[in-house]
C-alpha cells in the first residue's frame, strides 16, 4: 500500500465534500453560491488529483459521473419490493369514495386520517439503491416487478446524489422518484434537434424515457433531466413512521422534491390542494397530470394493504386532459432557418388548459397526408405544458364535404425560389440563397447563447435589419457603426452601445460556440464542441474530406456530409473571409491529438486479462485520451484479448482491426 500525503488525501475529500456541496445549491436548491469558474476550479483541482492518484478515485466522487461506454443491452433487476401504480380518481365523487374506504378499513375517525398530497410528475419512475449512503444502483420500474438496470445513466443526472449528504443514513435505503425534463429544457432539446434535423421527441416525458433508456450513458449525459424523489422502497435500519417525515428526510439527503408537496389534515385540505395545483398547473416548469394522495402514517398503510397491482392507501387524482376541438381555418406555410417549409394549421382560437391556440403545426406534407387534415375541418387540438400544441386528429363525423386539401406550393411564400424536396427526406425545401426568411434563421441562431452569444439582438430587431437590407449575412453584423444602429426603432443611446459591445466581445469566440454558430446542418451543440476539440481550429476542420471527419467518433455519414458540403461551399466561404475582415479571431485551440498513442483511439476490450481488471483497463485507456466502447465496428482502432476472447475478437478479425495482447497492451500504455 503506497504511502500518500496526508495532507492529499485530506484535500481530495475537502474537494469532493465542497464540490457535492455545489452542486446540490446549484442542482437542487437552485441557488449557487459560487461562480462557475469557481466551481471549475475546484473540479479542476480534483481531477488533477485524480489523474495523479488514480489508485484514489472513488465511485462516488463528482468527478465520476460519466465516461462509461455503451452497453449492449440492459441487466434486468428485480425490485425488492414491487413498484406499483396507482388507482385514479377523476372527480371530487371519486376521490371521497377512495376517502370512505380509508376511513371503513382502517376504523378511523375522519379525524384521525392525514394524507400527503404531492404533484404526480409526468416522467419516468426509478428506484435507486443506496448502501451505507452511496449510490449503488438505478432501475427504471418496468413492469413493478421486474425493471432495467439504468445505473450508468442515471449517475450522470446531476440532482441524482452519488453520496447522501448529511451523516446518519439507513445501512440499505431504496429511493423512488421521477425522472423528468422540464418545459424548458424539452423545449430547447426539441428546438436543437429541428435545427439538426433529427425526429424530435412528442411530449417530456417521452424525452425524459428515451433519454433514460439509453445505451450509451454520454448520450444520456447531453440530456437535460431532473429527478423528483417522492417515497422509498424498502430500507433497512433507522425506519420512519410517518411519509412525510420519510420526504424531509430525503430531502436532507440531498433529493430534488417537490416544493408543492402537503401535509393534509383533512379532506376538505385535499380538494382545496387539488384546486390549487390545478390553478398552478400551466406556471409549473414541469408537466403534471394530477395529484397523488397517500395515507400519511405507514401503519394505516399497512392496515389498508395492497391489491394486486396498486395500493389502497394511495389515490392518482387526474387533472383533465388537455384536449380541445376547434376547426382549421386554413393550412400556411412557415419557412424555417434551413429553408425548411413547415405547413402549419391556422385555427380558430380556442381554450386549451387555460391558453388561448391558435396555431398547430402539421410538421409536413406527408404527416399532413397521415392525418388527412383539410382545411375546413374539425380537429381535436393537444396543448401539453408550453410545447407546441399540436393537432391529434380529424373529427371525421363533422365532415361537411366542403373542405378543402392542402397543396404544398411549388414556390417559397417568402420569396418565391423554386421549393423542392430532397431524396429521402420528409420536408420541402426552399432553394433560394437570400430567402429572408431563412436569413432572419440564421441570424437568430447565430447570436443566440451557446453560439456568439450577442446579448440583446433579440428577434424584431434583427428582422428590422435584414427587412431595411441593413444586413444580409452574420458577418454584416460586425460592420455595424452606432450611427446605423441609431436609424433603428426603438433604439437608444445605451441599447446601441450595449449593442455594439456585444458584437465586439463576440469576435473572439471559442471554437466550440463559433462552429454551433455557422449553423450547420446536423451540428447541434455537442457535436460542435467535439468537432472543435478533434480538429482545434476552423482552417483544420475545413480542410478534412469526408472519410476523416467520419473516423471522427460520433460523427457518421449524414454530418460528415454536410459539413464537407459546408466548407465547400463558395458563399460559406466568402462568410468566413467576411467574419475575418469584420475583426473576428479564429480561435485556434490545440487538439490534444499527438502528446500520447492513445489519443483519440477506441478501444474494445475483450476476454480476462491476468494482471488488470476491467476497470482499470478501461481507467488507463481513458487517462491517457482514449476511448473503451462495447462492440467492435469499422471505427474500433485496436482490440485488446485476454484469455477466452469473445466473438468480438473474430469480429476484429473479419474487419482487420489490430489485436493486442495483454503484454502488447500493456506496452503501449507505458510507452
Ligand atoms: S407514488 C404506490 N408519487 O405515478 C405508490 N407516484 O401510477 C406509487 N408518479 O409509477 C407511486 N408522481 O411513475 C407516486 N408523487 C408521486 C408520483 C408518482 C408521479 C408516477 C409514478 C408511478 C405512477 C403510478
Amino acid at each position: 500500500m503506497p504511502e500518500y500525503d496526508p495532507k492529499t488525501l485530506a484535500r481530495m475529500q475537502w474537494l469532493r465534500d465542497e464540490i457535492n456541496r455545489h452542486n446540490h445549491a446549484y442542482y437542487i436548491q437552485d441557488s449557487p453560491e459560487v461562480s462557475d469558474a469557481e466551481y471549475d476550479r475546484l473540479f479542476d483541482e480534483l481531477s488533477g488529483l485524480e489523474a495523479a492518484h488514480p489508485e484514489l478515485v472513488t465511485p462516488e466522487s463528482p468527478t465520476q459521473r460519466v465516461g462509461a461506454a455503451p452497453l449492449d443491452e440492459f441487466e434486468t433487476v428485480r425490485h425488492s419490493l414491487p413498484m406499483l401504480s396507482l388507482n385514479k380518481a377523476t372527480s371530487k365523487e371519486e376521490f371521497l369514495d377512495f376517502h370512505r374506504r380509508v376511513r371503513d378499513l382502517s376504523g378511523l375517525t375522519d379525524g384521525e386520517i392525514q394524507y400527503t398530497a404531492e404533484p404526480k410528475f409526468d416522467g419516468l419512475a426509478v428506484e435507486l439503491i443506496y448502501r451505507e449512503g452511496i449510490f449503488r444502483l438505478g432501475c427504471t420500474r418496468g413492469d413493478g416487478i421486474v425493471g432495467e438496470d439504468v445505473t450508468l445513466n442515471l449517475r450522470t443526472v446531476k440532482s441524482i446524489p452519488l453520496s447522501l449528504l448529511g451523516g446518519s443514513f439507513p445501512e440499505l435505503l431504496e429511493v423512488r422518484g421521477e425522472v423528468i425534463m422540464t418545459k424548458e429544457d424539452f423545449a430547447g432539446l426539441n428546438r436543437e434537434r429541428e435545427r439538426t434535423e433529427q425526429p424530435l421527441f412528442a411530449n417530456p416525458r417521452n424525452a425524459a424515457a428515451g433519454s433514460v433508456r439509453q445505451l450509451d450513458p454520454r448520450i444520456t449525459n447531453t440530456r437535460p433531466l431532473t429527478l423528483f424523489a417522492y417515497g422509498t422502497g424498502r430500507v433497512e435500519g433507522e425506519g420512519l413512521t410517518h411519509h412525510w417525515d420519510s420526504l424531509q428526510r430525503l430531502k436532507r439527503f440531498g433529493f430534488r422534491m417537490s416544493e408543492h408537496a402537503r401535509l393534509c389534515r383533512s379532506v376538505d385540505e385535499v380538494i382545496e390542494y387539488h384546486q390549487e395545483i390545478l390553478g398552478k398547473r400551466d406556471g409549473l416548469p414541469y408537466e403534471i397530470d394530477g395529484i397523488v394522495i397517500k395515507v400519511n402514517a405507514f401503519s394505516v398503510q399497512q392496515t389498508l394493504g395492497e391489491l394486486s397491482r396498486s395500493p389502497r392507501w394511495a389515490v392518482a387524482w387526474k387533472f383533465p386532459a388537455q384536449q380541445e376541438n376547434t376547426r382549421v381555418e386554413d393550412i400556411i406555410i412557415s419557412v424555417g432557418r434551413t429553408g425548411s417549409l413547415t405547413p402549419v394549421a391556422v385555427l380558430s382560437p380556442v381554450r386549451v388548459g387555460g391558453v388561448e391556440v391558435s396555431r398547430a403545426s402539421l410538421h409536413n406534407d406527408d404527416e399532413v397526408r397521415k392525418k388527412d387534415v383539410r382545411i375546413g375541418d374539425t380537429v381535436v387540438i393537444q396543448r401539453a405544458g408550453d410545447v407546441i400544441p399540436e393537432v391529434v386528429k380529424v373529427v371525421e363525423s363533422k365532415r361537411t364535404g366542403e373542405e378543402r386539401e392542402f397543396v404544398m406550393p411549388g414556390t417559397c411564400p417568402e420569396c418565391g425560389s423554386r421549393v423542392e424536396r430532397p431524396e429521402g427526406e420528409a420536408i420541402h425545401r426552399c432553394t433560394g440563397f437570400a430567402c429572408p426568411a431563412q436569413i432572419k434563421e440564421n441570424l437568430a441562431h447565430f447570436v443566440s447563447k451557446g453560439a456568439m452569444n450577442m446579448d440583446g439582438l433579440g428577434r424584431r430587431l434583427l428582422e428590422q435589419m435584414v427587412d431595411k437590407g441593413i444586413i444580409r449575412d452574420p458577418a454584416d453584423l460586425y460592420f455595424l457603426d452606432k450611427e446605423t444602429l441609431m436609424k433603428m426603432d426603438r433604439m437608444g443611446d445605451k441599447l446601441a452601445d450595449n449593442l455594439l459591445d456585444a458584437v465586439a466581445k463576440s469576435r473572439k469566440p471559442a471554437l466550440a460556440n463559433l462552429i454551433y454558430g455557422l449553423g450547420i446542418r446536423n451540428v447541434g451543440y455537442h457535436l460542435a464542441g467535439v468537432l472543435a476539440k478533434e480538429f482545434g481550429s476552423i482552417e483544420n476542420l475545413a480542410a478534412q474530406d469526408i472519410e476523416k471527419l467520419e473516423d471522427v467518433h460520433e460523427i457518421g455519414p449524414t454530418v460528415a456530409r454536410s459539413l464537407y458540403s459546408f466548407f465547400h461551399d463558395p458563399t460559406n466561404l466568402r462568410i468566413l473571409e467576411k467574419l475575418k475582415d469584420g475583426g473576428m479571431e479564429f480561435p485556434v485551440e490545440q487538439a490534444p491529438a499527438g502528446e500520447s498513442p492513445l489519443a483519440g483511439k477506441s478501444f474494445v476490450l475483450t476476454g480476462g486479462l491476468a494482471t488488470l481488471t476491467r476497470d482499470e483497463a478501461r481507467s488507463i485507456i481513458e487517462k491517457l485520451g482514449g476511448r473503451v466502447s462495447s462492440s467492435v465496428s469499422k471505427k474500433t482502432d485496436f482490440v485488446v484479448a485476454g484469455k477466452e476472447p469473445g466473438s468480438k475478437l473474430d469480429k476484429a478479425r473479419d474487419l482487420g482491426i489490430e489485436v493486442l495482447n495483454e503484454h502488447e497492451f500493456k506496452k503501449l500504455v507505458e510507452r
